[in-house]
């Protein structure tokens, strides 16, 4: 019972004197661990004589108890002055202006890819997206342009090295796409996305760039549809003042075809460099749909007729904002694209 005694006191003394953390882990190891004192205190047990172990038993294990609790409050004091000491050396001044966060927006050609479709969903078109890889079927003969047909010549092509596979040279591949699905039902749609083309990259033709087709077909559609349509966007897209010019052109897969221009936004029409002196921009291509076309989509010509339309969004950007030079949309030049 001394031997209990002593052990108390001694352990009680030595945690007191412990200054930290690591002291306090040599002490639990000196009294806690497997050959540590309170576990031959207990092991001792079986050693006294009979009329006492009872005794013996339960001292011991108040002592194993008193001890264990000092060493946790110990502990939990060591550890929240070892936090305190650790704030008060690496003190955080709160007061200090946080560091920018860089802000990013989107890209030109995605804003003005975004203004085009809100037009076009008021005017009742959904977007329907259509793939980039094609094949030539798609992209050209059910287009109306078999294998050899000079059209062809109007759209460079990037072909993989599968045969019949290229990348679109145009959105107009989706047409037939958005009809086979959607026969015999009534069409509105818009088309964007992005096109390839194998072209020399000048100020106004780059060799990866967006284009907005425009699909309508229902009963009774006609040429009037499509001008109300055309005239209707650009004046939303460039000002209520805007006029519209309609030029006969030709298109494999429309009939009649046409080019639309809008009269010169800098100039208002009356010549300058950016319309070439003309008064006009041309801003896209479009006409009836072909009857050709139509049957390949499904639609008996017959009865259904539609229009049609294509547009280069970002020509369209560059006459809005007055841009010189297309090479700078891929350029990845900031001083640019922050400007928009
Ligand atoms: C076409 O691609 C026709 N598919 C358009 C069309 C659709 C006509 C439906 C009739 C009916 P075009 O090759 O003209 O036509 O291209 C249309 C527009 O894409 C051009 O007006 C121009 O804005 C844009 N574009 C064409 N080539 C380039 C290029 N290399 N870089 C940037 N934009 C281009």
């Amino acid at each position: 019972m001394s031997d209990l005694a002593s052990l108390e006191q001694r352990g009680l003394s030595e945690l007191a004197a412990c200054a930290d953390e690591a002291a306090l882990r040599a002490w639990i190891t000196k009294f806690f661990g497997k050959q540590g004192e309170v576990a031959l205190a207990l092991r001792k047990v079986g050693e006294i004589a009979a009329a006492e172990r009872r005794a013996y038993g339960q001292e011991a294990n108040r002592i194993k108890e008193k001890l264990q609790a000092a060493h946790d409050e110990a502990q939990a004091r060591a550890k929240a002055s070892a936090l305190e000491a650790s704030l008060r050396e690496q003190g955080i001044d709160v007061t200090l202006p946080g560091r920018p966060v860089a802000r990013g927006r989107l890209h030109v050609a995605t804003q003005v890819l975004r203004d085009i479709q809100a037009i076009f969903a008021d005017l009742g078109f959904q977007v329907y997206q259509s793939r980039e890889v094609e094949d030539d079927l798609t992209n050209f003969e059910l287009l109306n342009m078999s294998p050899h047909h000079p059209a062809r010549d109007m759209w460079d092509t990037f072909h993989t090295t599968t045969p019949g596979v290229l990348l679109r040279t145009h959105t107009s591949p989706g047409q037939i796409h958005v009809m086979r699905e959607l026969c015999p039902e009534p069409i509105r749609v818009i088309l964007p996305g992005m096109c390839y083309r194998y072209e020399a990259i000048t100020t106004r033709s780059e060799i990866m760039f967006h284009q907005v087709e425009g699909l309508a077909i229902g009963e009774h559609v006609s040429m009037a549809d499509l001008k109300g349509t055309i005239i209707a966007f650009a004046q939303r897209m460039f000002g209520a003042e805007r006029k519209v010019r309609i030029r006969s052109s030709y298109f494999p897969f429309t009939e009649p075809s046409i080019e639309v221009d809008m009269d010169c936004i800098v100039c208002k029409g009356q010549g300058c460099s950016l319309c070439k002196r003309s008064g006009w921009l041309e801003i896209m291509g479009a006409g009836m749909v072909h009857p050709a076309v139509l049957k390949n989509g499904g639609y008996d010509p017959a009865r259904f007729s539609g229009f049609a339309f294509g547009m280069g969004p970002q020509r369209i950007t560059m006459l809005k904002y007055a841009i010189d030079d297309i090479r700078q949309f891929w350029a990845n030049d900031l001083r640019f694209l922050a400007q928009f």
